[in-house]
């Protein structure tokens, strides 16, 4: 069991717990606890809704792959905590983490 602390686009304070699932990603589990995730491509690194910021966590995290690593820098709100949802599997490296929902778009 992992869990995840967020803050929605609207302020409101959210802890998630779920289980370890690396073929499961972080997009899907804020989508599924209805937060303010659009997720337009569905997991494809291609559209940005699904930005969050890693106010804590995120170091323990693996570098984001070139495709994310182009989508992010596209962002207006682009900032070095800056992760795509859809990328992070949920493995135990989220335990912990910090997060911020931005939701952007390009
Ligand atoms: S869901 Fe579109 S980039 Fe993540």
């Amino acid at each position: 069991m992992i869990t995840i602390h967020v803050k929605d686009t609207d302020g409101s304070r959210h802890t998630l717990e779920t289980e370890v699932n690396p073929t499961a990603n972080l997009m899907e589990l804020l989508t599924e606890h209805r937060m303010d995730v659009a997720a337009i491509c569905g997991g494809m690194a291609s559209c940005g809704t699904c930005h969050v910021g890693f106010m804590k966590g995120g170091e323990t995290l693996d570098n984001p792959e070139d495709d994310e690593a182009f989508m992010l820098e596209t962002l207006p709100n682009y900032r070095p905590e800056s992760r795509l949802s859809c990328q992070i599997p949920l493995t135990e490296a989220l335990d912990g983490a910090e997060i911020e929902v931005w939701g952007d778009t390009v």
